[in-house]
C-alpha cells in the first residue's frame, strides 16, 4: 500500500514540475520575438501594446520573475534534490525567492489594468500580495530554523506561482464549454489560485495528522512534497 502511495505521489510530484517548467518557457515565448506593438493580438499584447513603455518593463519584469520563479521551484519542492545538494537548494531558494518578490511586485501593479477589469484587479492583486507575504514568512521561518514551517509556507507558495499554469489550462479547458475567451478568462483571476491553495493545506494537513515532520532529507518517499 505504502509503494502505490509512493507512486501515486511521484506521478503527481513529476506531473507538477513538467507543467511548471512547460508553462514557465511556453507563456513568455511570444513577447521576446517581437516587440508589444507588432503582436497583434496574440496573448494579452495589444492590451498592453497600447499602454505607456513603463508598463511593458513591467510586463517583461513580471515575466521574468514570475516565469523564473515556476522554473525553478519544482527543483526546490524536490527532497531529493535538497538531500544530495543541500548548497544547491539554498542557493536557489535565495534566487527563487527574490524572483517571486519581483515577479509579484510587478504582477500587484499588472492587476488594476488587468483586461478582467475589477474582478482581475481584486483576484491577481490578492494573488500578487500573497505571493509575495509567502515566501517571506518561509524565509523568516528558516531563519528562525523553524523548518517544518517553512516547508509549509514554501509549498503554499508553488500552489499561488503555479496559477501561471492553472490560467492557461484553465482557460484552454472552458473556452470550449462557455464559447468566448472573456467569459472563460472571468473565471481564472481567482480560479487559478484558489483551487490550489485549497488543495495545498489539504495535504499539508493530512500530513499533520499523518505524524510529526520527515527529519530533512529523509523526505524522498514523498516524491518532493513532504519533505523538509
Ligand atoms: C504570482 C503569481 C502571478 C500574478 C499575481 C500574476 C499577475 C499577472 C497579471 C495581473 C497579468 C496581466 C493579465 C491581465 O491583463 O489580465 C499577467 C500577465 C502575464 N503573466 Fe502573470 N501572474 C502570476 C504568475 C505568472 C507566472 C508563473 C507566469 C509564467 C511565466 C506568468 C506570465 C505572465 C505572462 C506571459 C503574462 C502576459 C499575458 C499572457 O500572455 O498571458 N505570470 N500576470
Amino acid at each position: 500500500m505504502a509503494t502505490v502511495l509512493t507512486a501515486r505521489r511521484r506521478i503527481g510530484f513529476g506531473w507538477l514540475a513538467l507543467t511548471a517548467v512547460a508553462i514557465a518557457v511556453y507563456a513568455p515565448l511570444p513577447y521576446l520575438g517581437s516587440p508589444l506593438s507588432e503582436m497583434g493580438d496574440s496573448g494579452l499584447a495589444s492590451h498592453y501594446a497600447a499602454k505607456p513603455p513603463w508598463v511593458h518593463a513591467v510586463l517583461y519584469t513580471h515575466m521574468v520573475g514570475s516565469g523564473l520563479a515556476l522554473l525553478l521551484s519544482p527543483a526546490q519542492l524536490s527532497a531529493g534534490v535538497r538531500r544530495r545538494w543541500p548548497v544547491v537548494h539554498r542557493v536557489l531558494g535565495r534566487v527563487t525567492a527574490v524572483a517571486m518578490l519581483v515577479g509579484g511586485a510587478a504582477g500587484a501593479v499588472l492587476a488594476p489594468m488587468s483586461i478582467a477589469g475589477l474582478n482581475g484587479a481584486a483576484g491577481f492583486g490578492l494573488l500578487a500580495v500573497l505571493s509575495v507575504a509567502f515566501p517571506v514568512l518561509g524565509f523568516l521561518a528558516v531563519r528562525r530554523g523553524d523548518v517544518t514551517a517553512h516547508r509549509r509556507w514554501m509549498v503554499r507558495a508553488f500552489a499561488l506561482i503555479y496559477a501561471g499554469v492553472m490560467l492557461r489550462v484553465g482557460v484552454l479547458v472552458l473556452l470550449p464549454v462557455v464559447g468566448e475567451f472573456e467569459t472563460a478568462y472571468a473565471f481564472m483571476p481567482f480560479g487559478s489560485w484558489v483551487p490550489n491553495l485549497l488543495v495545498a493545506e489539504w495535504v499539508l494537513r493530512r500530513e499533520r495528522r499523518a505524524g510529526p515532520p520527515v527529519p530533512a532529507g529523509a523526505g524522498v518517499a514523498a516524491g518532493g512534497v513532504r519533505s523538509g
